[in-house]
C-alpha cells in the first residue's frame, strides 16, 4: 500500500492517511416522499428543526472532515444555499438582535470547512454518484455519507467511529448493522467469517439480494470510508441491482485487491428514506430537544391515549 503524504499534514502524514474529504450524494429523486420532494429536495427535510443533510454534515465535521463535496443534480440548489451565507437573512436578524439565531445561522458550515458541488447528469445509482467526484478526491481515502440514514450514538457521531479505526487499519470500511432476514432486499449485505465481530473482515457482498441468498444479516449503512482504488473500479462496474451502477458490485471487486472491513457501529439509525422512518426519527429527536423535549412529551402521550 502506497502511503498518502500531504504537504498540509506534516510528518505524520508521510506514513499515515487522513480523512478529509467526505462524498455526500444527494441527486437521488426522493420519491417515496412526492409531493414533498416535488420542488423540495428529500435531504432538506426537517428532522425537527434541521434538515437531514446537515446532520449528516455535522457528522462529517465531528469526524475531522474538511472537504465535503456534495453530487446533485438540477433540483438540488436549496443545498447549496443552506450551506451558503445569506446576507439579507443575517442583516435582519441583526438587526433585530436575534443574537441566538444569527449564531445558528452563520453556524451551519464551521469555518475550515469548504464546500464543492458536482452534477450528476442522469441518476444511474450510488457507484455512479461516487464516481462523479473522482477528481475532487483525487487519489485519498474518502467517506461517504448517505444523508438518509440519520445515526444518532451516545458514544461517538458514526463517522467518527469509523474514521479512528481507519486510523489504525489504514483501509477502506462499510458501516453495518444486523437486521431481520426479510429486510436483505433493501440492503447490501456483507459475507463475514463472524457476525459477531464489531470489526469483521469481509469476505463478499451483494446488493439487495433476496433472504435466501442473503450471505449474512449484517445490512450496509449509508456510512462509508473507502480507499480512492475504488473509482478505477466503479468506472468498469456495470449496471447491476435495478439497473443502476452500484457501489456494492466496486466494493465486491476491491475486496479481491485489498482488505475490506464491515464495523458494526455504536448508535441508533433511522431509515429516513422511509416514511415510517422519518417519523421515528423526528419523535426520538423531538423527545431530546431542550426546548420541545416536555411539551412534546406530554402531547405525544396525549395522542396516543
Ligand atoms: C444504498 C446501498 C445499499 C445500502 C443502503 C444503505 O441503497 O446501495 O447497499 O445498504 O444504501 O442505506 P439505497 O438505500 O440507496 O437503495
Amino acid at each position: 500500500m502506497v502511503p498518502f503524504t500531504s504537504l498540509r499534514g506534516g510528518i505524520i502524514n508521510l506514513y499515515m492517511m487522513k480523512v478529509t474529504k467526505a462524498i455526500f450524494p444527494v441527486a437521488g429523486l426522493g420519491t417515496r416522499f412526492l409531493p414533498a420532494t416535488k420542488a423540495n429536495p428529500k435531504e432538506m427535510l426537517p428532522i425537527v428543526d434541521k434538515p437531514l443533510i446537515q446532520y449528516a454534515v455535522e457528522e462529517a465535521v465531528d469526524a475531522g472532515i474538511t472537504e465535503l463535496i456534495f453530487v446533485t443534480n438540477s433540483s438540488k440548489r436549496a443545498i447549496e444555499d443552506h450551506f451558503d451565507s445569506n446576507f439579507e437573512l443575517e442583516a435582519t436578524l441583526q438587526e433585530r438582535g436575534k443574537k441566538e439565531l444569527l449564531d445558528i445561522v452563520k453556524g451551519i458550515l464551521p469555518d475550515g470547512v469548504s464546500c464543492a458541488y458536482i452534477r450528476q447528469k442522469s441518476p444511474q445509482g450510488l457507484g455512479h454518484a461516487v464516481l462523479c467526484a473522482r477528481q475532487l478526491v483525487m487519489n485519498e481515502p474518502f467517506a461517504v455519507l448517505l444523508a438518509d440514514d440519520l445515526i444518532d450514538s451516545s458514544v461517538q457521531p458514526c463517522l467518527k467511529q469509523m474514521v479512528d479505526q481507519f486510523n489504525k487499519i489504514q483501509t477502506s470500511i462499510i458501516a453495518v448493522e444486523k437486521i431481520s432476514a426479510d429486510e436483505t432486499k433493501k440492503y447490501g449485505i456483507v459475507d463475514v467469517a463472524s457476525a459477531n465481530e464489531i470489526l469483521a473482515t469481509v469476505r463478499g457482498i451483494v446488493e439487495k439480494p433476496d433472504p435466501q441468498q442473503a450471505p449474512s444479516n449484517l445490512g450496509v449503512v449509508g456510512r462509508y470510508v473507502l480507499m480512492p482504488r475504488i473509482f478505477g473500479l466503479l468506472e468498469n462496474t456495470v449496471k447491476g441491482s435495478n439497473g443502476e451502477i452500484q457501489l456494492t458490485d466496486a466494493i465486491a471487486k476491491l475486496l479481491h485487491e485489498e482488505k475490506v472491513y464491515a464495523y458494526q457501529f455504536h448508535g441508533k439509525r433511522y431509515d429516513c428514506g422511509s416514511k415510517l422512518g422519518y417519523l421515528e426519527a423526528t419523535v426520538a429527536y423531538a423527545l431530546k430537544h431542550p426546548e420541545l423535549a416536555n411539551d412534546f412529551k406530554r402531547s405525544l402521550e396525549s395522542l396516543v391515549e
